[in-house]
């Protein structure tokens, strides 16, 4: 059989934070599956990139004070921590601002409008008049219209879950500037989903039991017919899509279009494509070439989040603009941790990857556990700590491990390592785990991971029952049994080759020091057709894999401390609680000019203040600074004066109005306070905000 061509995947992360496990769970299904592939002979570029575009990140980069190229950069350079941690071997990691993706975004662009796929119409969205920018949903906040909770985004209401438009919001305002949006209408592109072609192509992709596992084929299938929307409204069959946002936005231009740039779900899965480029540029290959091979398989591991994308738009645009579709979509389900606490897509909890990693805890550890875990299917799985424990130490280390320790001490010390023939025993044994190939082989094309797991861990079963059965420690003692002692052991160490060959594809690291204590070149998947043979010496064993110890999860699960900041009370006080705006300006500050200042008789602590602020009138004003200022200080100075104060009567007569001083809240640890006066050029009446 001559060797596959393959194209993989996984989906491209957002590049506005690290990766979580759930990432990390993404990266090892699919490096799994990649591993095997390449076992089996077949020839695989696998790629992933980071996801650069989007509002999102346009605007958690001005907040951070940088380029969203910086951003990203920034996010980019934590990546390789991660992947080299867990063994995940991308050929390349990208992002979609390379030079590639607006070259490939724009090229299938304009053919799917040379095709009559594109289309334009006029509609009216949220325009934040202070920002200048259209908003998109989640940077629209407003009064619920159902429940009337406040502060609820755009799209729904977090209280009562209603669905409904940013339109529909009471009160809505801006997430970016607190402004009130305004209708603005501009011109969108769609692409034409709705199109008869599209829809027929589409349901045939989706429903011809080839592309999509059978579940996920179930779920898009309500996407193509009327269906009743969580708000009442019905929605008939596939819509058209709405590919443009219009500037500010980072991104890629549309071809003819000043101001219009790529929404980020158009670009972003044109990423896989321009990663591939990236990869076979450098490699001095042909793109094209290798992409109009007609064996080129094609493959897209996903979250079921994202289906829409992958099961309709991305086949959709890749068919109408004349290129080649993908072969599957692989969709997985989500993770959780400990008992289905929900992770949040962008910012999991419960299981940090990189102190995972710090607690020099085994990465094959979790990819074992994952492996055991993921059935191909798109349904969630929980990482539960008592089971991964049990996994790990009683099934990884106590079974597969341990066989190797068993045997391999005696063949060193009393056989110069060398091995023997195999007895009848021996020979069917060994048989019985070389007929599981295939099974085994078709569980890790199929991703089903967890039964390649269970097969190999049966297949382990027996061995142990075999080296239980033949005591090698026994006959190690006994006058006589050297050969039946190295038969046994041979056959132990044959059975662990092949039972490693099986799992390499989760354990890479684990394989590779196999293959050193073996005296073998790499393990690839025929090799569990063959042996080691009689006479081949192996090397020393040295122990494979630790067992997780309880206290490795018990710090992996430990919340951080929380952080010992020592108060600061700014002024010897806290800030008191926040305000709106609104709650601000009811405060009219003024620019006010002292023409006439005195002391006032009968008090220590006061001085009249005779204020001029623009109002063609002077104001009274009482003010308790005397314990620091003489009048001759202030005359003449400006000031700040709260203007709209109401006026208050006194002792020594009505004070309209209030000068703006500092002073520490512990007037005797720190005496003094300190009349505001504005820089030079303020005049009478100018209002301070
Ligand atoms: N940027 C888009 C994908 C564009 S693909 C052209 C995106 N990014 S993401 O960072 O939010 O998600 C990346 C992948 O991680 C998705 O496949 C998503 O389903 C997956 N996961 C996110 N949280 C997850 C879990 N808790 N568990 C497993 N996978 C999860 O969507
Ligand atoms: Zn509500």
């Amino acid at each position: 059989m001559s060797a596959r061509k393959i194209f993989a995947t996984t989906a491209l992360p957002y590049a506005n934070g690290n990766f979580h496990i759930g990432h990390i769970m993404e990266y090892i299904q699919a490096d799994i599956w990649v591993r095997f592939q390449r076992m089996q002979g077949n020839d695989v570029n696998f790629v992933g990139a980071d996801d650069a575009h989007g509002a999102p990140i346009m605007i958690a980069a001005e907040k951070a004070g940088v380029t969203p190229q910086q951003f990203v950069a920034n996010i980019a350079a934590g990546r390789k921590q991660y992947l080299d941690g867990f063994h995940i071997q991308f050929d390349n990691w990208h992002n979609t601002d390379g030079e590639e993706n607006h070259v490939l975004a724009k090229e299938i662009y304009l053919d799917l409008k040379k095709a009559g796929f594109i289309d334009t119409k006029v509609i009216e969205q949220f325009f934040d008049p202070e920002k200048n920018m259209f908003l998109p949903d989640r940077f629209i906040k407003g009064e619920c219209p159902k429940c009337h909770a406040k502060d609820q985004y755009g799209d729904n209401c977090e209280v009562c879950s209603a669905v409904y438009a940013p339109t529909d919001l009471i009160n809505p305002y801006s997430a970016l500037s607190g402004a009130q949006p305004v209708l603005k209408s501009s011109e969108h592109f769609f692409f034409r989903l709705s199109d008869p072609r599209c829809v027929e192509f589409l349901q045939e992709w989706t429903q011809n039991g080839k592309h999509v596992q059978p579940e996920v084929a179930n779920k898009v299938k309500e996407w193509f017919s009327v269906r009743t929307n969580p708000d009442g409204s019905t929605s008939e069959g596939l819509g058209d899509w709405d590919i443009s946002r219009d500037a500010p936005y980072f991104g890629i231009e549309i071809p003819d279009a000043p101001g219009k740039y790529f929404y980020v779900w158009l670009d972003a899965p044109v990423g896989y494509l321009a990663s591939l480029k990236n990869l076979l540029d450098r490699r001095g290959e042909d793109y094209a070439a290798y992409m109009a091979d007609e064996k080129l398989e094609q493959y897209h591991f996903i979250g079921k989040d994202i289906v829409t994308f992958h099961t309709l738009f991305w086949p959709a645009m890749l068919k109408f603009s004349g290129r080649k579709t993908p072969t599957q979509i692989f969709v997985h389900g989500f993770l959780t941790v400990n008992n289905g606490e929900k992770m949040s897509k962008s910012r999991g909890t419960g299981l940090d990857p990189l102190k995972y990693l710090s607690l020099a805890m085994n990465p094959e550890w979790l990819r074992y556990y994952l492996a055991a875990k993921l059935n191909g299917r798109n349904e969630d799985i929980d990482f539960n700590r008592e089971d991964f424990m049990a996994r790990v130490n009683s099934d990884l280390i106590g079974k597969f491990v341990n066989i190797a320790s068993r045997a391999a001490g005696f063949l060193s010390k009393r056989f110069e390592g060398k091995l023997a023939a195999l007895g009848a025993e021996g020979q069917a044994l060994l048989e019985q785990l070389r007929t599981q190939a295939p099974a085994i082989a078709d569980a890790f094309e199929k991703r089903d991971t967890a039964r390649a797991v269970r097969e190999i861990m049966q297949l382990c079963d027996r061995v142990n029952a075999y080296v239980d059965a033949n005591k090698p420690w026994e006959l190690a003692k006994q006058e006589g049994m050297d050969a039946r002692l190295q038969e046994v052991c041979t056959t132990c160490i044959e059975a662990f080759r092949l039972l490693a060959v099986y799992i390499k594809p989760v354990l890479p690291a684990v394989a590779q020091q196999v293959e050193v204590f073996l005296n073998v070149a790499p393990l690839g998947f025929a090799d569990a057709q063959n042996l080691l043979g009689a006479g081949h010496a192996i090397g020393r064993y040295e122990h494979l894999l630790q067992r997780v110890d309880v206290k490795q999860l018990d710090a992996l699960f430990e919340a951080p401390p929380a952080p010992v900041v020592e108060k600061v009370l700014p002024g010897g006080e806290e800030i008191a609680q926040t305000i709106g705006i609104d709650d601000f300006t009811k405060v009219d500050l003024r620019i006010a000019k002292i023409v006439n200042c005195e002391a006032v008789e009968g008090s220590t602590k006061l001085l009249r203040l005779t204020l001029d602020a623009g109002e063609g009138r002077m104001r009274n004003v009482f003010s308790g600074i005397a314990s620091h200022y003489q009048p001759a200080d202030l005359i003449g100075k400006h000031t700040v004066l709260v203007a709209n104060l109401a006026p208050r009567k006194m002792k020594f007569g009505v004070s309209e109005g209030m000068v703006l001083a500092a002073s520490h809240a512990d007037e005797k640890a720190q005496p003094g306070i300190y009349v505001l006066e504005p820089v030079a050029g303020a005049t009478p009446g100018m209002r301070i905000n």
